[in-house]
This record gives structure tokens, sequence and C-alpha cells, in this order.
């Protein structure tokens, strides 16, 4: 696979994860990193040794730049992804791909028309322990999977990042933040969700920021968060969905399916690796070996001290790929659009205390092959 020239817009705190990934990476230049804060893109572009440009517009008009990657706060979302595919150049977004259903949609029309391609995030299903689950579940291992849970439960955000605003309104919430993990890791796992029942409500509507540098401020809370839901999948399972951040504390796994044959153990979807267990027929939990996958070996520390494997921007060196190979990618815009129609079903079923029905599927993402690394995606 040829090397390819990225561009950046947006460098906040994600951003760090994304220019650590494509400097791991041999397939991916960063040509140059833009904000709309001048002086953040200055700082990312000399930490990490690569150029700032003037402007997110001075960046788009890079001709030398054929992907663009928007690390941009949700509301943004979709005027930044719009005017990267005005400027003809493939768009790679942070989740939620924007900050509504609609607006997905139209982005996958302009793109179509542009004949670019609209790929973001979450990759993390591509991890080793989420390929080992799917490739479990595809040998028949657990059976038909007829139920489960996936739970998300923290008190919040504004402990941590310095500029937490975005969370609590249009656009945030756990279930539009942190949804897309746990959706996109249970749809490659099952297939598309059909429909979305949920109850949903605002815990506290009041945050006090404690995190720096703004320490004291008070945020008014504008969205859910704390939503619990039932996705019931084209394939027959139902699994509850509990998303919150008015939770202090809790002993709940991140994630257990259940099938006919046997349950699994699944871990948080918010990272690559981390332990899969299986039970089949009744009998002891077992580990499955995931080391035979890509994206396994923890790679970062996380604030609480946990290893983690966090290969973030995988997604992107696989849509770069793709390209390349004229195939398609795996965390395409019809999955992102797909998951972010199913986390606004579950506003709307809450809201409207009824069962809420899809108007768009998606493929199953094909399987990662085994592999070393990076290099499972080289042509
Ligand atoms: N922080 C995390 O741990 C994390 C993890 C995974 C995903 N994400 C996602 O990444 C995205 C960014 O999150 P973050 O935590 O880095 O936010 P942040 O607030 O730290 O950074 C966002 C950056 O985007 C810039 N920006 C905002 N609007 C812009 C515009 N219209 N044009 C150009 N620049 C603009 C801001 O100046 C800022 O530097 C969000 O969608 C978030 O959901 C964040």
């Amino acid at each position: 696979m040829q090397p390819i020239n990225i561009g950046i817009i947006g460098c906040g705190v994600i951003s760090d994860s994304y220019l650590k990934g494509a400097a791991r990476s041999a397939y991916i230049t960063v040509k140059s990193v833009a904000d709309m804060r001048p002086e953040a893109a200055a700082a990312k572009a000399a930490e990490y040794g690569v150029s700032a440009a003037a402007s997110p517009e001075a960046l788009l008009a890079d001709p030398d730049i054929s992907i663009v990657i928007n690390l941009t706060v949700p509301l943004a979302h979709a005027a930044v992804n719009r005017a990267i595919v005005a400027a003809g150049k493939h768009v790679y977004a942070e989740k939620p791909l924007c900050a509504s259903f609609a607006e997905a949609k139209e982005l996958l029309d302009l793109a179509a028309k542009a004949g670019v391609r609209v790929g973001g995030a979450p990759d993390t299903f591509m991890g080793a322990s989420h390929q080992a689950a799917r490739r479990a579940i595809d040998e028949g291992r657990i059976g038909q999977v007829i139920a489960g849970a996936a739970t998300v439960l923290s008190h919040g955000m504004e402990h941590w990042h310095p500029n937490p605003d975005f969370f609590f309104i249009k656009g945030g919430g756990p279930i539009l933040d942190l949804g897309p993990y746990y959706v996109t890791d249970l749809i490659q796992l099952l297939g598309p969700v059909a429909r979305v029942a949920a109850t949903t409500c605002i815990g506290n509507p009041v945050r006090t920021i404690t995190s720096q540098p703004r320490a004291g401020e008070q945020l008014k809370v504008e969205i859910e968060t704390t939503a619990t839901a039932l996705l019931s999948f084209a394939c027959g399972a139902t699994i509850v969905l509990t998303a919150s951040w008015d939770v202090w504390k809790n002993k709940r796994l991140p994630f257990e399916l259940y099938g006919v044959d046997g349950s699994m153990l699944v871990p948080d979807p918010n990272f690559f690796g981390g332990s899969l267990e299986i039970s089949e027929k009744g009998g002891d939990w077992a580990a499955v070996d995931i080391t035979g996958h890509p994206f396994h070996l923890a790679n970062r520390e996380l604030r609480d001290g946990r290893q983690v494997a966090d290969y973030r921007i995988i997604g992107l060196l696989d849509m770069a790929a793709a390209i390349q190979q004229n195939r398609p990618h795996r965390a395409s815009g019809e999955l992102t659009t797909h998951v972010l129609e199913v986390l606004e079903a579950i506003g709307t079923a809450g809201a409207e205390k009824r069962w809420v029905d899809l108007t768009t599927t998606c493929e199953r993402p094909a399987a990662v092959p085994q592999g070393v690394g990076e290099e499972v995606f080289a042509a």
C-alpha cells in the first residue's frame, strides 16, 4: 500500500490519539493540522513534528491531502464534514458522524455525488478482542444470540475534560458520545438493528466542572444523561443498552451476549483489546486467545493506570487501503449513519414512550483478517 497524506481538522484532546497513531503507521503521513484556534493547531504541529495550516480552509485547499479527519466537537461535525466533501476529499470523522441523523443522510448524499468516501469512528470493533468475538459467534460457539446487555455507566466527563461543554448539549450525552462504541460493536457481531424502545432522563440538570482550567464553573445539562434501551436486532436478538453519566459506582460488566448454546463476555468496546470469555453449554468460563488477531497489545495507560490497546486511526487506514484496493471500507458512512439513527431513535423512543422502527440498515463490516498488525490491510 502506498503511504497516503492526510490532514486533521480539530486539535483538541483526542487529536493526540490520532497523531500518535499516524506516527506509528507506515502508511499514513499527517501533512498538516488545522483548528479554528490557530494556536491549538500550532501547538500540536510543534509537538508531533507536522506542519500547521493557517486555517481549516487552507488545509482543505492543499492538493496533496486526500483524506481529512474531522476531530472537532459534535455540533461542528456536519459543517466541517460538508466542507471536506466540497473540497473533493474523503472524510473520516470522529463520532458521532454528525449531531443528527438528518445531517448524516445529507452528508452521504453529498459524498456520493462528489465521488468521495465517508468513514468514521469508532474503529475499536476492528480490535483483537472484538474480532475474536466475531469469529467465535460466526463459528457458532454460543449458537444463535437471543439476548444480552451492554452497559456504560459513570459519573460524567466534567471531572477530566478541560472543555466538557459539548458533552452536555445536543450531539453529546452518553447515548451519542459512548453509545457508538457499543452499538457499532453489536452491529458487527449481530447485524443491523430493526427497532428501538427506551426510557431516558436527565439525572443532574446542573453540573459543576472539577477539571482544570475551569474548575467551579457550572454547566446546564441540555441532553439526556441516562438511557435504558431495548435494541431489537433484525437477527432476532434483543439487547438491553444502559448508558449513563449519573451513576457513581456499579459492578456490571460492559458487554454480555447470551446464545442458545452458550454465553460470551466481551471487553469494553471503547478499546481494542481486553479479556474475552466464553462459556459453552454451562461449562466454566474460558478465556479466548486473542493474540492471533491484530491490535491486541496494550499501548496506552489510562488516567486510572489501566493499560489498554488503543489503535484509533486504523479505521482510516482501512479506508485508505480500501480506496487503493477498490473495495468497501469497514468503518463506513453507511455503518456510522445506521448507528446514529439507532442512537437518535433511543432519544425519540424515550421522549415519545414508543417503539421506533429504523429506516436504515447496513451490512456487517467484513471481518478483519488475522495477522500481525496494520499490514493486514496492505495490498
Ligand atoms: N476526548 C476524548 O477522549 C474523545 C475520545 C473519543 C472520541 N472523541 C470525539 O472527538 C471529538 C473531539 O473531542 P475532543 O475531546 O478532542 O474535543 P476538544 O474540545 O478537546 O477539541 C475540539 C477541537 O475542535 C476545534 N473546533 C471546534 N469547532 C471547530 C470548527 N468548526 N473548525 C475547526 N476547529 C474546530 C476546537 O477549537 C478544539 O480545539 C468529539 O467528537 C468527541 O466525541 C473524544
